[in-house]
């Protein structure tokens, strides 16, 4: 029987758009997935949006909306993020789902009935950026170390969760499992952090000061904390308490985080397990950040990367190669677009990508575009050590993705494509093929490296699932047949002599360094400089021209015409416009779209339908592209 493996991301905030940071967690839980589908494991993977709490309410004011409309909107643009970048997850909850709900009150009844929860006049410092209460200690120089703003002194009467009674408990737990928080670092820093005495965890809200939460189940004037809700996701989406995927996945069940929730996770959510009588999880998982110029890249500091520009200009498999090569798990890594573009053209065009055209390209000159036979009286007299090689990359790559290290496991790869690279040089193909009587020597080295090529693309694909089908189509393999596992790597001799193959293809394209940057990453030139300059104008020219922030609320093709889509817009009031962007964007992908749009702009009938203003985008030879700021503004915002 098949080993379960279940695991999750964070439910994200939906107080923005989804940005690299949260690509990259949810990439690494869809390679995981992938990797343990390969080992032949039975696998269950969760993600979703957290969509309680004070910051929610909070954006929705700022946008002018209700909490439940403005989290359906957001938590939409989360879940229609991931397929496009070839992420397969199983599950995708929301804390605003019933079932969700219900789970948390049962929760909440069953550890209030223990008298685990109790009731207490409390005064603190409450940070509602965090929307937590901080302790004295916890502060640098008065102030949260997040929002670098002083908190505020609150006397309220709350429920309280009793952590201390859990602290000893949770020490033993992580000292006789070591693998419970892992990198070792964050586990060191979970237990120097319960060297002190754990206080007990607020987690009620009163509803004089905050409604959009779930009701608690013993009190209808209070709402549960954010925090107490949302870590409940992990079990209520299998069905807790006694759903069948549950009882099946949650005793194998892994966390991916990155560091800035370590404390949840590793404090409050494995006492809150205890607590309710449910098993702890069995690893969580915890990564570094992206930085930006060195600083984390985050919503409140409006520095973010759009996953969805970098995968359109680079391509899907590449960008998730560049994030699992570029980060060794557990660190923090700096962003540069320009050391996307290295790895593009070392990694993935001249490592890989040459080594496939070169190997496939031979099959077709030397052996008819036919798998060869191996003779094997050649195969010993050439004596190339490949199977021991490629079985060598195999053990350090499944060691390095065991343990999470995905970078270390694509090192695995890359040595093995250099040692192949090198064998083609020292083997020269080239030259065996004049002689005559090296033709069965030619054969055996050519299937040889067909072999080489058949492991690398199964030990790419769950970094890599379109290459390494693109690949395994290119060496005659069935796509249906399930030959993306390890067993079947591990077996040397799997093609079958004879097998016609597809002409070559080019994996990777190189990118030249120039030509391809994000709009973030280019810098501004000089007006000098730019070509095709437009006649100078004056500010008083300029300022007459009315450019408002508009949220797309409808978007639908115009029959008969293309090119055009007819949007209906928020700009503080409704507005239509015609606009030319039908090659360019499906009318599914604009809707909650912030765009800016000439709003003076004389009214213009365009195919029977009156345009009242015009978006801005800017056109390149690879189609359009939208202009909107680059966090969410109240629609009709003037530009200045
Ligand atoms: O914390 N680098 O949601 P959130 C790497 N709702 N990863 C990053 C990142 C960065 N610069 N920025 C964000 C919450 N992330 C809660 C979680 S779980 C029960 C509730 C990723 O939207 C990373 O996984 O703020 C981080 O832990 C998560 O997004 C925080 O997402």
């Amino acid at each position: 029987m098949s080993v379960p493996f279940y695991i999750t991301t964070p439910i994200y905030y939906v107080n923005a758009r989804p940005h690299l940071g949260h690509a990259y967690t949810t990439i690494v839980a869809d390679v995981a997935t992938r990797y343990h589908a390969m080992r032949g494991c039975d696998t269950y993977f969760l993600t979703g949006t957290d969509e309680h709490g004070d910051k929610i309410v909070e954006a929705a004011k700022k946008e002018n909306t209700s909490p439940r409309n403005y989290v359906d909107t957001i938590s939409a643009l989360f879940r229609k993020l991931w397929p496009q970048i070839n992420i397969n997850y199983s599950q995708f909850i929301r804390t605003t789902d019933k079932a969700h709900i219900t789970v948390v009150e049962q929760v909440l009844a069953k550890i209030h009935a223990a008298g685990d929860i109790y009731f207490s006049e409390y005064e603190g410092l409450y940070c509602f950026g965090c929307e937590r209460f901080y302790t004295e200690r916890e502060l640098v120089d008065g102030k949260c170390p997040d929002h670098e703003t002083a908190p505020q002194k609150i006397r309220e009467s709350n429920y309280f969760f009793r952590m201390s009674k859990y602290q000893d408990w949770l020490i033993d737990h992580i000292h006789s499992n070591p693998g419970f928080i892992r990198p070792e670092r964050y586990r060191n820093e979970v237990l120097a952090f319960l060297k002190e005495p754990l206080e007990d965890l607020c987690i009620s809200r009163p509803k004089t000061r905050l409604k959009w939460g779930i009701t608690l189940p013993f009190d209808k004037d209070y709402v549960t904390y954010v925090w107490f809700d949302a870590l409940l996701n992990y079990a209520s989406a299998l069905g807790y308490p006694d759903g069948k995927a549950y009882s099946k996945y949650w005793p194998h069940v892994q966390h991916i985080v990155a560091k800035d929730i370590l404390k949840p996770h590793g404090i409050y959510w494995p006492i809150m397990l205890k607590a309710a009588g449910m098993q702890p999880y069995r690893h969580l998982n915890v990564h570094g950040y992206w930085n930006v110029e060195q600083s984390k890249m985050s919503k409140s500091l409006g520095n973010v990367i759009d996953p969805l520009e970098l995968k359109n200009i680079y391509g899907v498999d590449a960008f998730r190669f560049f994030l699992m090569r570029d980060m060794a798990f557990g660190l923090d890594s700096n962003f540069s677009e320009d050391a996307l573009v290295q790895r593009i053209n070392a990694d993935l065009a001249n490592d890989l990508g040459n080594l496939f055209s070169r190997v496939v390209a031979m099959t077709h000159k030397y052996c008819e575009g036919r798998v060869p036979a191996v003779d094997p009286a050649a195969e010993a007299e050439l004596g190339l050590g490949l199977p021991e090689d490629a079985a060598e990359a195999i053990d350090a790559y499944e060691q390095a993705m065991d343990e999470f290290a995905f970078h270390k496991g694509l090192m695995a790869v890359w040595n093995l494509i250099s040692q192949m690279n090198r064998y083609i040089d020292v083997t020269a193909p080239w030259v065996l093929a004049k002689k005559k009587s090296a033709r069965t020597q030619l054969e055996a080295v050519l299937y040889y490296f067909l072999e080489g090529l058949r492991v690398i693309s199964g030990l790419v694909y769950p970094v890599m699932p379109a290459t390494a089908q693109t690949m395994q189509k290119h060496l005659g393999l069935d796509p249906e047949q399930a030959f993306f596992n390890l067993d079947g790597l591990k077996t040397w001799g799997r093609l079958e002599p004879g097998t016609s193959l597809p002409k070559a293809v080019s994996l990777f394209p190189r990118v030249d360094p120039e030509k391809h940057k994000t709009a973030a990453a280019d810098p501004v030139k000089k007006a000098s400089e730019l070509p095709d300059i437009k006649p100078e104008i004056t500010f008083e020219t300029f300022s007459k021209i009315d450019l408002r922030v508009a949220t797309v609320v409808r978007a639908e093709a115009i029959p008969k015409a293309r090119k055009l889509l007819k949007l209906e817009l928020d700009v503080g009031a409704e507005r239509t416009i015609v606009a030319g962007i039908a090659a360019s964007y499906q009318p599914d992908e604009l809707v909650g779209k912030q765009i800016v749009i000439v709003a003076n702009l004389k009214p213009a009938k365009l195919m029977g339908v009156l345009s009242n203003g015009m978006l801005l985008a800017a056109s390149s030879g690879d189609g359009l592209a939208l202009i909107g700021p680059d966090k969410i503004v109240k629609p009709g915002t003037p530009l200045s």
